[in-house]
C-alpha cells in the first residue's frame, strides 16, 4: 500500500486528539503540535494518542501535506500563514462568539473563506467542524455499515478536496462534497448539519437547498 499523506494537527484540546486518533487507525502518519512546547504534551500524547508525535508547530506543519487546523478561531492570528504556505489545510474550526469573543472579520458570511483568504498560499478546505468530538469517534463506521454517517467537505481546489474526502473517508464517515469553499457555510453553527450526525442521503436532503444556492 502506498503510503498516506502526513498529517499535522495543530490543537491538542477536545477535537484535535480526537481528530488524530482516528487518522493514526487508518493509517496516516501524525503530528500533534501546541503553540508550545511538546515536551508539555508528550506523557499525554503517549497515553491518549498512541502513535501520534508530538512535535514543535513549525516542524509538525513543515513535514506534513495535510494540516488540520484544531485551535479556537481567536487564536487563528497567531498562526503565520507562510507557515502554512503550499499545505492543504483543513479548516475544523468554528466561530463561537461566545468563546472566541466578537472577531469582526468572522462576523458575516463563511468563516472559512475568512481562514483562506489570510492562508492565500494553502488550499484550505472545510470539514470535520460539524460533529461533536466526543461523537467523531463513536459515530466512524467502516465504508458499507449501513448507519455509516455523512461528513461534509467544501473547498476551491478540487486535488485538495479529493485528499480530504480520502481522509473523512478513511476515518470512518461518507464524505459529502459540497462544492466551492463558501458552500461549507452549510457546516458552520447554525447551518443544517452542524451538531447533528446524519447517514450520506439524510445529509444530502439536509443540505441541499443551501448548498444550491451558494455552490
Ligand atoms: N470541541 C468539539 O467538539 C469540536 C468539534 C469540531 C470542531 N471544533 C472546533 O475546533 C476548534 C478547537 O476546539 P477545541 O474544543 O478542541 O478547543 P480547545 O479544547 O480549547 O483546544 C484548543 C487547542 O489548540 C491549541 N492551540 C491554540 N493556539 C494554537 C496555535 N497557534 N498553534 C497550535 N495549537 C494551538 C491549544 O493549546 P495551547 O493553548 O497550549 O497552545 C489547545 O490544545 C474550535 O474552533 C472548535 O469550534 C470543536
Amino acid at each position: 500500500m502506498n503510503q498516506l499523506p502526513g498529517l499535522a494537527v495543530l490543537g491538542a484540546g477536545h477535537v484535535g486528539p480526537v481528530i488524530a486518533r482516528l487518522a493514526i487507525k487508518a493509517g496516516y502518519p501524525v503530528a500533534i503540535a501546541t503553540s508550545g512546547d511538546p515536551e508539555d504534551i508528550a506523557l499525554i500524547t503517549e497515553l491518549v494518542i498512541p502513535g501520534a508525535q508530538p512535535r514543535w508547530a513549525s516542524d509538525a506543519v513543515a513535514d506534513a501535506d495535510l494540516v488540520v487546523l484544531a485551535i479556537p478561531l481567536h487564536r487563528f492570528g497567531d498562526l503565520d500563514p507562510n507557515l502554512l504556505s503550499g499545505k492543504v489545510v483543513v479548516d475544523a474550526m468554528n466561530y463561537w462568539p461566545a468563546s472566541d469573543g466578537v472577531l469582526t472579520a468572522f462576523e458575516d458570511g463563511g468563516s472559512s473563506q475568512t481562514v483562506a483568504r489570510r492562508l492565500s498560499g494553502s488550499a484550505v478546505v472545510k470539514a470535520l467542524n460539524h460533529i461533536g468530538y466526543h461523537e467523531l469517534e463513536g459515530q466512524a463506521r467502516p465504508v458499507g455499515a449501513p448507519d455509516r454517517r455523512a461528513a461534509g467537505v467544501a473547498g476551491d481546489d478540487p486535488a485538495a478536496v479529493a485528499a480530504i474526502a480520502d481522509l473523512v473517508d478513511r476515518i470512518g464517515y461518507d464524505p459529502v462534497r459540497l462544492g466551492r469553499l463558501r458552500a461549507g457555510r452549510v457546516l458552520q453553527p447554525g447551518g443544517p448539519v452542524f451538531g447533528v450526525t446524519l447517514t450520506r442521503p439524510e445529509f444530502e436532503r439536509a443540505v441541499a437547498e443551501d448548498a444550491r444556492s451558494l455552490a
